[in-house]
């Protein structure tokens, strides 16, 4: 932690190298009275939400808003950052309501558990195609590139109808976005080329529609082209990179932990546990509000800490143990309130088969390289592995 001129501002993003699971800054954070003043790479000044409560007083207030058009809304990144709705129609997780319901309303019948698992046989498919893959090249592979990533990314390319050849194509542009040290023309690229490629790929559906989310959502005539584009281009990116994180981090902290392995509890606690969208729920006040006893004032920064949140005491005992046991539901690592991820259904059908497949059909798993050598990411607004070694 870095001190500045006022001895109580911090420096952020605290993650460092060395640290693989929430910074232990945070601790000290959440005993501080009140909120806690830091400064964003960006410059902006922003007011740091640590305990779990908090979090969710935050993602709940009408008078806290998700949207990059107000004033004084802080950024993650040097440059701008995901996109958001000013840049973006369709953006949708950068709207208020009632704008917003008008997306949710729409989209959330196509996530619902039931839904869900009606393509748990297509994800188990998924999931199998790949560990035959990775049997058949020998006896050891890197988890993230051969499974972890290719496991989310092929499940949501199809579920939107985008054709698996062009994994490698949105999966490069969105590591540009995600990654903290993009330029803005870079970013500025990114977000260009996938909106022409979602912008094609829907007058290809115009004409034959297919069995799939972005030719339904076409069918029912909600969305202008412009705002589809974004809506498909919000799934794509937080539909992957996320859950292929998750997964990676989750196969870790098993491998390390296999008294768990096998049992389903697992997953809500890996959730929990490696809190990977940390820095995803940032926010501005649009009126003076209260939150833990500190003032807000209208038009200053909010970033609730989800790690933070997450690994806070007073909300799961012993939070630093990994314990499937636990009861660990009220986590937010799919944030809180009108914002929650709308996929959530689907990544714990994804993590659950993902590690039951994994680990029944290569029961000698385990790492090639000590835990504390893995290479992190700490440079995104995801907290991830860029690799992960592992042989049998
Ligand atoms: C481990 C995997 C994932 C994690 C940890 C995660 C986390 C989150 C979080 C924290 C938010 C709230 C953002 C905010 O309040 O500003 C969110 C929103 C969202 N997520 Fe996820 N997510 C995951 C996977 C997915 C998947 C697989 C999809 C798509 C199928 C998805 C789609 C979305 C969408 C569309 C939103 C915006 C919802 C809204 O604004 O109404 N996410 N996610």
């Amino acid at each position: 932690m870095t001190t500045s001129a006022d001895a109580n501002m911090v420096t952020f993003p605290l993650r460092r190298p060395g640290q693989p699971f929430p910074p232990e800054e945070y601790a000290r954070l959440r005993e501080r009275k009140g909120l806690v003043r830091s400064t964003l790479p960006t410059g902006h000044v922003v007011w740091l939400v640590t305990r779990h409560e908090e979090v969710r007083a935050v993602l709940t207030d009408p008078r806290i808003s998700s949207n990059p058009m107000h004033p004084g809304f802080p950024r993650a990144a040097r440059t701008g950052g995901v996109p958001g709705q000013d840049e973006v129609p369709g953006w949708f997780v950068a709207l208020d309501p009632p704008e917003h319901g008008r997306f949710r309303k729409t989209l959330i019948p196509e996530f619902t558990v039931r839904r869900v698992r009606e393509m748990r046989p297509a994800v188990e498919e998924v999931v199998d195609r790949l560990i035959d893959a990775m049997l058949a090249a020998g006896n050891s592979a890197d988890l993230v590139e051969d499974f972890a990533l290719p496991v989310p990314s092929l499940v949501i390319s199809s579920l939107l109808g985008v054709p698996n050849v062009d994994r490698d194509f949105f999966e490069a542009k969105t590591r540009v976005l995600v990654t903290l040290s993009s330029t803005d023309e870079q970013r500025e690229k990114a977000t260009k080329e996938i909106l022409r490629y979602l912008g094609r790929l829907i007058t290809i559906k115009e004409r034959r529609p297919g069995d799939d989310l972005i030719s339904r959502l076409l069918a029912t005539g909600t969305f202008s082209r412009q705002e589809l584009s974004g809506v498909g281009m919000l799934l794509l990116i937080a539909g992957h990179e996320t859950t292929a994180n998750n997964i990676a981090l989750g196969a870790v902290t098993l491998m390390e932990n296999p008294q768990w392995i096998g049992d389903e509890r697992a997953v809500e606690e890996l959730l929990r546990y490696h809190s990977i969208a940390d820095l995803v729920a940032f926010r501005v006040a649009v009126e003076d509000v209260e939150i833990g006893g500190q003032l807000i004032k209208a038009g200053e920064g909010i970033v609730p800490l989800i790690a933070a949140a997450n690994h806070d005491g007073e909300a799961f005992g012993c939070p630093a143990h990994f314990d499937p046991g636990r009861s660990a539901r009220h986590h937010v690592a799919f944030g809180y309130g009108v914002h929650q991820c709308l996929g959530q259904n689907l990544v714990r059908i994804e993590m659950e088969i993902a590690y039951r497949k994994l680990f029944e059909r290569i029961p000698t798993l385990r790492l090639a390289r000590p835990e504390e050598e893995l290479p992190f990411k700490y440079n995104g607004v995801l907290f991830g592995l860029h690799a992960l070694p592992v042989t049998w």
